[in-house]
């Protein structure tokens, strides 16, 4: 079974998964680091600053780890267009804006970001490709807080367990923040 952890790039991803494999010992698919490290990209955009990826290559890629019966945790923002269940991290402009500078990202890349945060471009993905969506917030909170919500929603995710309502996608409206 594969769980999406996905959202805008600076959302904590990464991070996240990261504890949630390293502490809890949960199974983790880095896919950004598996694209490239085996080439499964087609070609590299230099203008965006990105990797152009072929899904079905990706896909194949990692069929045979779906077999498993323990959650397999797929970090990558393209990971809702993979599994069945998503997890969207969520991060308000501001600070998301502060995470992609810091992390050296160019003036146009914050930018083509932030919208996407504000637009709900993943979440709606999500909904779109998804079985199931949950809504994690990261601003202001720690790493290990919010490796601890997705924790209790992989937890939640059994037969005839009703979804968590508190995770329950459309809590965020940033639309008016966009500029
Ligand atoms: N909850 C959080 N609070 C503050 N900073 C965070 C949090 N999660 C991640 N970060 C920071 O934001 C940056 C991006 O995190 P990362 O995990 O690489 O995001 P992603 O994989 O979604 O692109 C890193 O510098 C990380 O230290
Ligand atoms: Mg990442």
């Amino acid at each position: 079974m594969f769980i999406a952890l996905t959202g805008t790039p600076g959302c904590g991803k990464t991070s996240v998964s990261g504890l949630l494999e390293n502490e809890f010992g949960y199974r983790v698919v880095h896919l950004n680091e598996l694209i490239k490290s085996e080439n499964l990209f087609i070609e590299e955009d230099k203008q965006r600053d990105c990797v152009v990826t072929d899904l079905d290559v990706v896909q194949k890629r990692l069929s045979p780890i779906e077999e498993f019966e323990n959650p397999v945790i797929i970090d990558s923002h393209m990971a809702h267009l993979i599994a069945d269940i998503s997890i969207v991290l969520r991060t308000a402009p501001g600070e998301l804006k502060k995470r992609l500078e810091k992390r050296g990202y160019k003036p146009a890349k914050v930018d083509e970001n932030i919208e996407a945060e504000c637009l709900d471009v993943i979440l709606v993905e999500s909904v779109e490709n998804c079985e199931m969506v949950f809504e994690v917030d990261t601003t202001g909170r720690s790493m290990s807080e919010v490796a601890e919500d997705v924790r209790e929603i992989i937890d939640s995710i059994s037969p005839g367990h009703p979804p968590l309502d508190k995770f329950k996608p459309g809590a965020f409206d940033w639309s008016g923040e966009i500029f």
